[in-house]
């Protein structure tokens, strides 16, 4: 494998040193470039994509030609992981991700198993080699998986939901199930993890989009202690280098604290919470990733430049920040503004790193 040649990204997780700070998007292989819509059309759909080594490298590659980000993610979809357990998910056309056989009843929810990511989700293994190879070392790939709350939320529902009504109504009348669920996930995410780190991941996200969902006492007993045992045992060296882990609980702000102790490297914040105070109050302990609203990039490039100069200010000096979105770039993002924010980043950070 050819040596890295820029390991910021990887280097801030941990951090070390660096020249400036990097920065990757949440979703940055997506529907806002018109490259993608066009390979997704040779594809045919999404997860004709996802299913496709070849077509998902180059999505993945895509990003990366127009700006310089500082690292590449698999492109794939957290909702391969039910696929994988017997749920069947289809993509119906501008509605979202679906279950054919969701987790209605006692009997479904007992004959979930978890699945050999070697056989089932083979091609997301492919996908990252393939990736690995096409990158030549050029930046670091993170592989990722939801955390085992978020896809309960997708298993239970059905699909998306905007109340979570159903998966509620389990967890607080059957405590006992919904933790059966979660223990099943939660082995099949380590081993999908370590099987993407075998693979050629460099580092991994887990992505709790529904945590901040949760009630404060639901959220460290249904979610956070299973990303907790997730990070225990994740594989921690690869080709001769830490694999950083990074979690991430959308609306997880007030719960900084608690989720810098569960062992990660690095913690994601959304916008809503300041990043200079979540410095203070996670210390030392991790980095954090983030923290630019994704819909700052509808502004037009001075407001977009001053808001990534704010966010960078607020960190201060030192490593320890990967800058990111908040959340998903939404598909109506002008590219160029995308291009904008990777430049102001690299410019304007580099005051507050040693030369
Ligand atoms: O960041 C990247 O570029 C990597 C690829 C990636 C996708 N989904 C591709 C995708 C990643 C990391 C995800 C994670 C994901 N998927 C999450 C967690 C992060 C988040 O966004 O909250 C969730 C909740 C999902 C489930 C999911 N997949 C939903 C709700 C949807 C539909 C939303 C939409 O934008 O239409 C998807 C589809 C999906 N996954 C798309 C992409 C690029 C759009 C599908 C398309 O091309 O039609």
């Amino acid at each position: 494998m050819t040596a890295l040649q820029n390991d910021v990204f990887l280097r801030a997780l941990l951090r070390e040193p660096v020249p400036y700070t990097p920065i990757w998007m949440m979703r940055q292989a997506g529907r806002y470039l018109p490259e993608y819509c066009e390979t997704r059309r040779r594809a045919g759909n999404f997860m004709g994509l996802c299913t496709n080594p070849t077509l998902a490298t180059e999505v993945t590659l895509q990003p990366l030609e127009r700006f310089p980000l500082d690292a590449a993610i698999l492109f794939s979809d957290i909702l391969t992981v039910p696929d994988a357990m017997g749920l069947g998910l289809y993509f119906a056309e501008g509605e979202g991700p679906k279950f054919e056989r969701p987790l209605t009843d006692e009997a479904s929810i007992l004959a979930l198993a978890a699945p050999d990511p070697t056989d089932r989700l083979r091609y997301v293994l492919d996908a990252v080699s393939s990736i690995r190879q096409a990158l030549n070392g050029r930046v670091p790939l993170i592989g990722f998986s939801g955390s085992p709350w978020t896809l309960a939320c997708y298993m239970v529902e059905g699909g998306s939901s905007a109340d979570f009504r159903k998966v509620k109504a389990l967890m607080y009348d059957r405590p006992d199930l919904m933790h059966h669920i979660l223990q099943v996930t939660t082995r099949a995410v380590i081993d999908y993890l370590n099987a993407q780190i075998e693979a050629g991941a460099q580092a991994v996200m887990i992505f709790d989009t529904w945590g901040g969902a949760l009630s404060h006492a639901a959220y460290e007993t249904f979610s956070l202690a299973y990303m907790q045992e997730i990070v225990s045992q994740l594989t921690r060296e690869r080709e001769g280098r830490r694999v950083p882990s990074i979690v991430f609980t959308k609306n997880g702000g007030q719960w900084l604290e608690k989720i810098a102790d569960i062992g990660s490297d690095a913690v994601g914040l959304d916008w809503t919470t300041d990043i200079g105070d979540a410095r203070r109050r996670v210390g030392a302990r991790v980095a954090l990733q983030g923290n630019f609203d994704p819909n700052a990039l509808f502004a037009n490039p001075a407001a977009i430049e001053a808001e990534a100069a704010r966010i960078l200010a607020a960190y201060g000096h030192g490593s320890g920040h990967v800058f990111n979105l908040g959340h998903g770039i939404s598909q109506f993002t002008p590219p160029e503004h995308a291009g904008v924010l990777v430049e102001a980043v690299h410019r304007l950070s580099r005051q507050y790193h040693a030369a």
